[in-house]
């Protein structure tokens, strides 16, 4: 007799990931599977798990192979072309959250599944989130999830960084998480990242192509005094440090992900220059 419990062991991946897996492929929540592990498994879910255990051993994403990924405490959807959004991200949402003013406008560029502005729209109901991306997959994803999590507020729309934006268009704080890998890093190679979209992940330069363009752009949607902060890779804190100084940004500083690593760099737009007279 086949069982639930049997055909995760028999699957050889990890328990957490196969139990994932067998959600999917049964249709039955983490809590019925452990009650009810000993009793036989139909054949159509057997079959539809063996095909997705396959897959994720042959190195498919587990995220894309069950629809979604936790961030930040909620379910989002993912698919093929979207960025599997990672726990080092919630870096970005933990320091929009705290300097974030009241009532204040907020945008995310480069929104991919709308982790960060939908988790920031949810966290702090009375912000204005706006959300933009180049891709319309990642346009019309980071949409649902707003729908589903309860961010209905939320709009995502989309272009190339600051041009999905009305030209008047100004915010108190910027987060962005965009692709910061270079072209040649051998980690596009690996893992996951080797099924993710190349345009989440790298610029196709030498990495700090997309970061300099969000830089460049921010003073000018940013309100006086409004806050910037954009996640880069842990070895380019001080490159990125040196754009937004450069950019006339002050208070500029870069907060480190859970494994210690630099990860955030963040800075403030000057306060507007004192009226004449
Ligand atoms: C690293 S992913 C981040 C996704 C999401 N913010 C997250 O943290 O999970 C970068 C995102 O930037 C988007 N992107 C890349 N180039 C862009 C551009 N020129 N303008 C707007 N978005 C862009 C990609 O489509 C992708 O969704």
């Amino acid at each position: 007799m086949t069982t639930y419990d049997s055909l995760t062991t028999a699957s050889l991946l990890p328990r957490a990931e196969a139990r994932a897996l067998l959600e999917h492929a049964s249709g039955r929540r983490r809590e019925w599977l452990i009650a009810h592990g000993d009793e036989e498994a139909p054949e159509a879910v057997a079959a539809a798990f063996a095909e997705l255990a396959r897959r994720r051993r042959a190195g498919e994403p587990l995220a894309y192979l069950v629809g979604w990924r936790e961030f930040h405490g909620r379910r989002f959807e993912v698919c093929e072309g979207i960025l599997i959004p990672r726990a080092d991200t919630e870096v970005a949402v933990r320091w929009a959250c705290s300097v974030a003013a009241q009532r204040g406008r907020v945008l995310d560029l480069g929104t991919g599944s709308g982790a960060i502005a939908v988790s920031l729209a949810l966290e702090r109901p009375d912000l204005a989130v706006e959300a933009t991306d180049v891709s319309p997959v990642a346009v019309e994803v980071a949409a649902r999830n707003a729908q589903a999590l309860g961010a209905s507020a939320l709009r995502v729309r989309q272009g190339n960084w600051y041009a999905a934006l009305d030209e008047d268009e100004r915010f108190d704080l910027i987060v962005a998480n965009p692709p910061y890998l270079a072209a040649d890093d051998p980690h596009l190679a690996l893992g996951d990242l080797r099924h993710e979209p190349a345009s989440a992940l790298t610029d196709g330069a030498d990495g700090l192509r997309a970061l300099a363009a969000i830089v460049a752009g921010a003073a000018a949607r940013l309100r006086a005094g409004g806050w910037l902060g954009v996640e880069h890779g842990w070895t380019q804190g001080a490159a990125v440090r040196t754009l937004l100084a450069n950019a006339g940004f002050g208070k500029v500083r870069t907060l480190r992900d859970d494994e210690d690593r630099d990860r955030l760099t963040v800075g403030q737009a000057p306060a507007a220059p004192a009226q004449a007279g």
